[in-house]
């Protein structure tokens, strides 16, 4: 398999522009980066990355944001919002209640659109300003649509996006819709909006800025220079393992894309880097079967369902650049059913931290794999959560509690609020329909209210 962790180092070719150029994964030909436009191979029609003349050190990093990485992207500046910089959050009591040495949370939906994508698009549009292109358009699960839209709109250009009809979350197509992109709704799933919007690309109607653009990834790989050089900052060592959600499988080659640059400049040692480990829904698992299998490609899956629309990929694009970081990584990956992503998505809320459910698959993958024995009581671990609890407001109100009716008068609310019986009932009611699937709670949910009122103050205090 390609894409060693440690290769040797390169010489710039003539096709070089300032010691940038674009280069297949598989059969090693090389191109111009901005003369023509390419996504995949001209010649073998594989994935193409972006290769650099040199390799980053943590040294030449200064500033904030992704910019503040731009030794390792292909522009000094881009088109910003601005983006990156997002917070690493400790999580004492999640981390001693699943058992590991360290837990952080790497909160990407506190970029400006609420995702990681503005990492990748704020080095895609200025690439697509760089080529001087027209119109630019993505397939989307929504978040990269809403990204896009933003990013696009900043960058005074024309935006269309390819949608799964009905399988979007509320707050995705309205920010797509209000940043000012045409919204096309497909008939079908994401994979086959990706279809029709490669073609599309194809023909030259459009530029496209998914992940299979290379240049996304470019942007992406600088949450894994955050994450190393803020653990590193706090804890004097780099994270044992990163966990992430897994959809087109973007992050996941970005990531490994960003460590195995800086074991090329010798800034890290190939015994310090990462494992990676990805996490996906059961009902869209196509590189779990993968990695479970031990193979080298991933077979698409025609069908797909999740409560966690953002990972809803039947065929992970990404996969021949994301196995070989999940291999070389000794990582895995693992299925989580769509109750464990919102328990997930509950305990990650109880600690502060609101995420959509894709994010909270990386906490749900942490604790299965803690619980198997995978993943070891020593470790130090990074949970990356890739967007915001707004981005589907339905989902959060499905997990959440209800609202309580309350009379408009003072005393009435005094009354209800201090009438312990009656709002501990009303709320163990409720946390009990809202959670009866849960698999901490069946025992108390055939129990009398004594029994119940000791399981619900379990319950809160175990949600954190
Ligand atoms: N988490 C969220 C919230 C996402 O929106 C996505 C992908 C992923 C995880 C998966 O990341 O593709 O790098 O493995 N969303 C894309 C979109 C497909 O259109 O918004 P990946």
């Amino acid at each position: 398999m390609s894409l060693e962790l440690s290769a040797p180092p390169q010489s710039e070719p003539a096709c070089a522009d300032d010691g940038v150029w674009l280069e297949c994964i598989d059969c090693g030909e090389q191109f111009a980066p901005f003369e023509e436009i390419h996504y995949t191979c001209a010649d073998c029609d594989s994935l193409l990355e972006v290769r650099y003349a040199d390799a980053p050190t943590f040294e030449d990093f200064e500033g904030s944001g992704v910019w503040r990485y731009n030794a390792a992207l292909p522009f000094e500046e881009g088109v910003t919002l601005p983006e990156g910089d997002t917070p690493l959050h400790e999580v004492p009591r999640l981390r001693e209640e699943i058992g590991v040495d360290s837990l952080r949370i790497k909160h990407e939906g506190m970029n400006p659109t609420g995702a990681f994508k503005d990492r990748g698009m704020t080095v895609g549009v200025a690439v697509a300003k760089e080529l001087g292109v027209g119109r630019l358009a993505c397939a989307s699960t929504g978040n990269t649509s809403a990204a896009l839209a933003a990013y696009g709109a900043r960058g005074d250009m024309e935006t269309l996006v390819l949608l799964p009809k009905g399988k979007v979350a509320a707050g995705k197509i309205a920010q797509a819709s209000l940043h000012g992109a045409r919204i096309l709704e497909v008939d079908g799933n994401f994979d086959s909006c990706l279809d029709i919007v490669q073609e599309l690309a194809g023909l030259g109607e459009v530029y496209l800025l998914n992940s299979l653009n290379p240049f996304r990834l470019e942007g992406q790989k600088t949450i894994g220079f955050e994450i190393l050089e803020e653990h590193y900052q706090d804890y004097g060592e780099y994270p044992d393992r990163i966990v992430l959600p897994v959809g087109n499988a973007g992050n996941t080659a970005a990531l490994y894309k960003a460590f195995r640059e800086l074991v090329a400049s010798g800034a890290l040692d190939e015994s310090e880097v990462p494992t990676l480990t990805g996490v996906q829904a059961e009902g869209a698992a196509p590189m779990v079967d993968a990695v479970q299998n031990g193979r080298d490609e991933v077979e698409r899956w025609d069908d797909v369902e999740t409560r966690a629309t953002a990972i809803r990929i039947g065929n992970p694009v990404n996969a021949p650049k994301a196995l070989p970081g999940i291999y070389n990584t000794g990582g895995t990956a693992v299925a989580v059913s769509d109750d464990e992503i919102t328990d997930a998505q509950r305990q990650l809320a109880g600690a502060g931290i609101g995420v959509e459910p894709a994010s909270a698959a990386s906490l749900a993958g942490l604790r299965k794999l803690r619980a198997s024995g995978e993943i070891g009581a020593d470790e130090s671990v990074v949970c990356l959560t890739t967007g915001h609890l707004l981005k589907d407001p339905d989902a959060a109100f499905e997990a959440g509690g209800d609202p309580e009716p309350v009379p408009n008068d003072t005393d009435a609310v005094l009354e209800h609020i201090n009438d312990g019986n009656d709002t501990m009932a009303g709320r163990l009611a409720q946390q009990l329909s809202k959670v009866a699937d849960s698999s901490a709670l069946p025992a108390i949910v055939g129990g009398g209210l004594g029994l119940a009122y000791l399981g619900y103050r379990a319950l809160r205090s175990d949600d954190n």
